[in-house]
């Protein structure tokens, strides 16, 4: 183990931090240019057989950025997509961010540290930094933007420079170390464990401005919101935001296991897929999509007494045409995702003549981040984490994902030695309520250590 990293698990001082010598390799899980092809033809993308994890090169600090030793991460989809190098092998965005020129070309590497999530101690700021100092412990925002872009000071996700860090960036957060600039940073909730907070941020902060930000569906209280995939990365917190403001969420969920998870997280209404008869094919079959969606919306109606409100929407092509159909007149559904292909296709007639909207919204700019931050802070929120493993089993965390035999995130211990470490304010945990904090802890079918 490096110096540095006995100095932050033995919790040393800020001072003492900055003085220590960063190491010049650390940890990571990597993918390799070399493999991008190593899926053509193949049926089973097995993110198992791309996922590394060994040393990789300490990068140079550029001055608006931060190095932080993640205590610990989580998996999202998005690395599911790296390591599976779909849609595009994510070394192109690499290449592409790298013409910029500048701090930018250290991003192309034939080695990508992936991950979008981390929580951990500050232990070097770069010269341009001022909110941070070493010893801050702090979670990160997947949103990567340029300050020096106008757009970004209206909101940064309009920037066309805005990335998804350990995505379409290097130095991601499944790793003992990552680079990130300052713009970046939130402060770690204090009565959550180190995997608890690193559960967060990039899902809690994606439902929040889809549906509570003015930038996505803006609900209010009483809405009915019906939440596909409600069990999975997005859909937990989701379901919890709706629950929180006031709303009705309608759950959507694969198997009665996850049925039983979102009743742990208080959602009465919930719907297994396997009784709508929603196939993977429906898209294919515009008659047969509009049947699904009458039959949903008659369950819907028979359980809440409306027509959704707000349809929050991921899966994409499998469910989207439904979506459209079964949103009240003039309601919205909004996007993120489109996990099961990306060429949607709905009835546009009931779009226009029902005045409804489509929303496309991507991660959440620092402000709203922060705000979904406070009501985590508040226990209003809670981690949606379901298991822990360590960073060395990291490509079997992100299998259980892929596969979706996960529920709500499953978390990623990288520099901390074991669970449970890094509450602050055990006041705050006690106050809330250890035994609200991880409704789902142990729902996934894969346990790691946890
Ligand atoms: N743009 C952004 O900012 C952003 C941010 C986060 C995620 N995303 C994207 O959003 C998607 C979901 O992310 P996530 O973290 O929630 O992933 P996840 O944890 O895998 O959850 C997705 C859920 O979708 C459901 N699902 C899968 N296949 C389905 C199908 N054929 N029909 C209906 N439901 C299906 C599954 O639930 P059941 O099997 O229980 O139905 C699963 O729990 C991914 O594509 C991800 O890349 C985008």
């Amino acid at each position: 183990m490096s110096q540095m990293s006995e100095m932050v698990l033995g919790g040393a001082s800020p001072a003492a931090l900055e003085r220590a010598p960063l190491p010049a390799e650390y940890v990571a899980a990597h993918l390799r240019v070399e493999d991008s092809d190593m899926f053509r033809g193949v049926g089973d993308k097995d993110v198992r057989k791309s996922l590394r994890v060994g040393p990789v090169p300490m990068p140079e600090l550029a001055p608006d950025e931060v190095v932080i030793a993640v205590l610990a991460s989580s998996v999202n989809y998005n690395t599911v997509w790296s390591a599976m190098f779909e849609p595009i092998p994510t070394f192109r965005f690499l290449e592409h961010f790298a013409r910029q020129g500048g701090w930018a070309t250290r991003h192309d590497q034939p080695h990508q540290v992936v991950g979008s999530d981390g929580a951990g101690v500050i232990v070097r700021v770069g010269s341009g930094v001022r909110r941070w100092r070493a010893g801050d412990h702090v979670v990160v925002s997947p949103a990567y933007v340029d300050d020096q872009e106008p757009a970004t000071h209206a909101d940064g996700m309009l920037g066309a420079e805005q990335r998804a860090w350990g995505f379409e960036t290097n130095f991601g957060g499944l790793a003992e170390y990552s680079v990130v600039r300052a713009s970046q940073l939130v402060p770690k909730p204090a009565h959550l464990t180190w995997e608890e907070a690193a559960c967060n941020t990039l899902c809690a902060g994606t439902a929040y401005r889809m549906l509570v930000s003015d930038r996505g569906a803006n609900m209010k209280q009483g809405d009915v919101v019906l939440v596909w995939g409600a069990a999975g990365g997005l859909g937990a917190y989701a379901v919890q935001f709706v629950r929180n403001g006031g709303g009705i969420p309608v759950a959507v969920v694969g198997s009665e296991d996850k049925a039983e998870a979102l009743r742990a997280l208080g959602c009465e209404v919930v719907i297994n897929r396997a009784e709508l008869g929603l196939t993977d094919d429906l898209a294919d079959h515009p008659d047969r999509m509009i049947e699904v969606g009458k039959r949903l919306g008659r369950i819907i109606r028979d359980r809440v007494g409306r027509d959704p409100d707000i349809v929050f929407e991921h899966v994409g092509r499998a469910t989207f045409g439904i979506s459209v159909f079964v949103v009240r007149r003039g309601g919205v559904v909004v996007t993120c995702g489109s996990s099961t292909g990306y060429h949607h296709l709905f009835d546009n007639r009931y779009l226009w003549m029902k005045l409804k909207r489509v929303i496309g919204s991507h991660v959440a700019n620092l402000q709203e981040q922060w705000e979904a931050n406070r009501l985590v802070e508040l226990g209003h929120i809670v981690p949606t984490m379901s298991a822990v493993y360590p960073l060395a089993e990291v490509a079997e965390a992100t299998r259980l994902v892929q596969t979706n035999q996960h529920i709500g995130k499953v978390a990623v211990l990288c520099m901390a030695p074991e669970p449970g470490l890094g509450v602050t304010d055990p006041g705050l945990r006690a106050r809330i309520g250890e035994d609200r904090l991880n409704p789902l802890l142990g729902r996934a079918l894969g346990v790691g250590v946890g």
